[in-house]
């Protein structure tokens, strides 16, 4: 369509809905979101892989990547791990490294975690499928109500909805609301009065259609492409001109900073790695020996207690988890004669094959080779 014309017939017709749409109460205005927003999804939805065969286990596993992921990011993963765990028994039974390995580089590893804690149950206790039930899926370790509501509305057709950050944008915008959304209390009314107004019969297109004007037209970064909205002449923000300040979220508290001197200590063609302790950030992942605070040359020698080694300096690095970041400097250790501590020595290929480290080390995992 030629968005420069104004198509006045059809211009008129949107101001009466407008009027119209100003008039709404809330519930009112939310019922009447059904039909353009079906209508849209079904031309406009994007062909995804969990899309196109949308079984349980599929959708399970794309809807954990796809929480703090983008969807192009997660398309290879996905493919890759159902080529490697095609089944909930397969992810039982599966060693943590070789899971962790799968995941190497999408970040958050408890997702990952929990996906096998879950396996292991509904292999025990469901036989080895999802249920068919809102309520037993949210017991599940890793799911909320979100993923909840998408696993049995997408998988299995029940009408419960499935509020993520998307379709909460999408919805305080159309009804105006002002409350921040990073509350629970509004997530859970706004759950409630979709359950209300959502179509019983079609459950999937529904709540993935809210998903997709979120990620596609009314987008997390920057301004909403309203001209091309299912849900404009509903839209109280974009009627009022609201849109930049709906919807509301309250600050964040300011993340900790920590300095950290990280090393790729080598010996003999290996490189030492350890695993993390269990609690904590990246719990039991290996990582690259790391000390706090940034050091130099003299300060990491004494810390390894070693007395004769080559010390290079690399690149400095910065990774932002969601409460912290590190801020790194990075040496390269060249050890001659003992090695030091406590580490795993392991190939620059093992690295590549066997051993999962989190993105936050990649600055110097991608020098070794
Ligand atoms: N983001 C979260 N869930 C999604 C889904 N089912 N389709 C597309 N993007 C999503």
């Amino acid at each position: 369509m030629d968005m420069c014309k104004v198509n006045q017939p059809l211009y008129d017709k949107l101001q009466i809905l407008e009027s119209k749409g100003k008039e709404m109460d809330t519930m009112g205005r939310l019922k009447a979101m059904e039909g353009p927003l079906l209508f849209w999804y079904r031309e406009h939805a994007r062909s995804l892989p969990w899309r196109e065969e949308p079984l349980p286990y599929r959708v399970w596993i794309s809807e954990i990547m796809l929480q703090q992921t983008r969807v192009e990011a997660v398309k290879p993963y996905f493919e890759r791990f159902m080529k490697s765990l095609p089944d909930i028994k397969a992810l039982a039974e599966v060693t943590e490294d070789r899971l962790l390995k799968l995941w190497e580089g999408l970040g958050y590893y408890s997702r990952a975690k929990n996906l096998k804690k879950a396996a292991e149950i509904l292999v025990s206790r469901y036989d080895g499928e999802l249920p068919a039930s809102y309520e037993e899926l949210k017991t599940l370790p890793g799911i909320g109500s979100y993923t909840a509501g998408a696993i049995a509305s997408i998988a299995f057709g029940i009408p419960v909805p499935a509020v993520d950050g998307n379709v909460l944008r999408v919805i305080s915008r159309v009804t105006e609301s002002h409350e921040d959304i990073l509350k629970q209390s509004v997530k859970r009314e706004m759950e409630e009065r979709l359950k209300t107004v959502m179509p019983k019969e079609a459950a999937s297109s529904y709540n993935q259609g809210l998903i997709e004007v979120g990620a596609l037209v009314c987008v997390p970064n920057g301004a909403p492409l309203c001209g091309q909205c299912p849900l404009a002449s509903l839209c109280l923000a974009r009627i009022k001109g609201l849109t930049d300040v709906i919807p509301v979220r309250t600050p964040k508290k300011a993340r900790r900073i920590e300095d950290k001197t990280v090393l790729v200590l080598c010996h003999e063609g290996r490189v030492a790695i350890r695993k993390r302790d269990d609690k904590g950030l990246l719990p039991s992942l290996y990582e690259l020996p790391n000390l706090e605070g940034h050091l130099n040359e003299e300060e990491i020698l004494f810390s390894l207690d070693v007395d004769k080694a080559d010390v290079f300096p690399l690149p400095s690095s910065k990774h932002v988890f969601s409460h912290v970041e590190w801020h790194m400097a990075g040496f390269c250790v060249e050890l001659q004669g003992k090695t030091a501590g406590e580490f795993l020595w392991v190939t620059a290929k093992e690295i590549r094959q066997t051993y999962s480290l989190p993105g936050a080390f990649k600055a110097y995992t991608k020098l070794i080779r």
